[in-house]
């Protein structure tokens, strides 16, 4: 029989986000809340977790989870309504095998596992008791549920905010976190006699405290900040970001203040990531890569001492080994820039590779094409991928040149080593080795300049 196992309710409405988004799927840095709270339970040693959802949120809270935390032994239970935190501890209990069990919220964010062992170590050290729980001392405990101990100190009961009975409980500063870790079988057994006869006509799984011997271990504040509405998610955000910040920065890599790092995201040492730079999902950055100020980078691999300079848009793409991007350059989906490739400002790429030490550095759009290694492509040079109907590819040929202001008319091919002159609309396969020009023969016409000035403005005198 597996030792402990977790019990995460998270089938409440949520009311208070205003959202058509079940709460517990609302992100924060880059995870959904509930992601947390199940991976400190898995991290404090739960063999399995069992996840309370209503039956109109299983599917997209069991779809998250999976996708948050693959792998993890998890199961999903449905609470028919919601009757309150007693009866959907009550439904998740039918499925806990274990004898020990941790209860938690789905919405707290912050809990972390470290809290979760101290919590288990504490039932552990007192025979006598059947639960513990988390409290802790907030200034302002409106809302939360207060921790009522009896003259020797022991837990006596919980009181909800809104079944405060006197002042002597309204004055007490000790408040529930709402994660405990109890005896599986005393745990049933005390839901199994709890009643609604409350001010919100609720099972409260609070209530299960008072019936069986409990124990309160007082934690940091920070850990139990539950999330019930907007404003509450952002300050949780903030502190998650801090702390993903912090770990990197214990990492040996610089963060800067400012930088909003997800929770998914990998760097490795002596990376720097400036003031205002954004790295969203599954990124990656390499080893003394810097990701400059202002720069957003989502689901893509940046590699060992890259630089991507200020404020360029990274999506779904690679950037290899010391390859230089921006500043404002925007690599949509697909791009792949190999080593030492230089993507420079106001470049835009789409589904194209840009081989090893090719470069475009200013002002172009390479859409669907492949650019081969150490091309050239010139100022303002367009890959002109699309007929209205279709993507059509460009591909360039290794170290081919193509100068400023050419249009590449989308499919084709410019051979290796090939030239492409200045200006040139390039509608045919340009061979290896040679010089496409397409542009009107210019002329010279001597001292017309002059003329014209004498006439234009003798016209303005009148
Ligand atoms: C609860 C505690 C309170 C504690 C606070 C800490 C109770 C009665 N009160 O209050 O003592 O101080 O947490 O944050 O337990 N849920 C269900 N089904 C339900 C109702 C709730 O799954 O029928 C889930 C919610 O999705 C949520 C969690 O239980 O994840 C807590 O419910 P919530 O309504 O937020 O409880 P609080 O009022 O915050
Ligand atoms: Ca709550």
């Amino acid at each position: 029989m597996n030792e402990l196992e977790a019990v995460v309710l998270a089938a409440g409405q949520g009311k208070r986000m205003l959202s058509g988004t079940p709460k517990v799927l609302h992100p924060a840095a880059g995870r959904p809340l509930v992601a947390y709270p199940v991976r400190a339970a898995i991290e404090a040693g739960a063999s399995r977790v069992v996840v309370v959802t209503s039956p109109s949120t299983r599917d997209a809270v069991s779809a998250a989870l999976a996708a948050a935390l693959p792998g993890a032994d998890l199961e999903f239970v449905v609470q028919e309504s919601p009757r309150g935190t007693g009866d959907a501890a009550r439904v998740g209990l039918t499925r806990v095998r274990a004898e020990r069990v941790m209860i938690l919220c789905g919405d707290t964010p912050l809990l972390r596992s470290d809290d979760l062992c101290a919590l288990v170590g504490a039932l552990e050290q007192d025979p006598s008791a059947r639960l513990a729980l988390l409290s802790a001392h907030l200034e302002e405990p409106a809302g939360y549920g207060r921790v009522l101990r009896d003259p020797d100190g022991r837990v006596s009961a919980i009181r909800e905010h809104r079944d405060l009975a006197s002042d002597a409980e309204r004055a007490i500063r000790e408040v529930n976190a709402g994660v405990y870790v109890a005896d599986a079988a005393a745990l049933r057994d005390a839901l199994a006699r709890i009643r609604s006869d409350n001010a919100q006509g609720e099972l409260y799984l609070t209530d299960a405290v008072a019936l069986v011997s409990s124990l309160a271990l007082r934690g940091d504040a920070s850990a139990l900040a539950g999330v019930n509405d907007r404003v509450q998610l952002a300050d949780a955000e903030a502190l998650l970001y801090r702390r993903v910040a912090e770990r990197h920065g214990a990492a040996g890599v610089t963060v800067r203040s400012g930088a909003r790092i997800d929770d998914t995201v990998m760097i490795e040492p002596d990376a720097v990531i400036e003031s205002g730079v954004v790295l969203r999902g599954a990124t990656s950055v390499g080893a003394r890569a810097v990701i400059d100020v202002g720069s957003v980078v989502t689901d893509s691999v940046v590699g060992a001492e890259a630089q991507v300079k200020p404020y360029s848009v990274i999506t779904s793409s690679s950037v290899g080994e010391r390859a230089q991007i921006g500043p404002f350059a925007h690599l949509r989906p697909d791009s792949a820039i190999e080593a030492e490739a230089h993507i420079g400002n106001f470049v835009e790429t789409k589904k194209t590779r840009v081989r090893r030490g090719a470069k475009a550095n200013h002002l172009a759009y390479l859409g669907d094409g492949d650019v081969g290694e150490g091309a050239n492509v010139g100022a303002g040079t367009i890959f002109c991928n699309y007929d209205g109907f279709q993507k059509h590819q460009t591909i360039i040929g290794e170290g081919a040149f193509i100068g400023s202001d050419s249009q590449l008319v989308a499919p084709v091919t410019v051979g290796k080593q090939a030239y492409v002159a200045t200006g040139t609309t390039v509608t045919r396969d340009v061979p290896d080795g040679a010089l496409a020009i397409g542009r009107i023969k210019q002329e010279n016409k001597a001292g017309y300049a002059s003329r014209l000035r004498a006439r234009l403005s003798a016209q303005k005198r009148g």
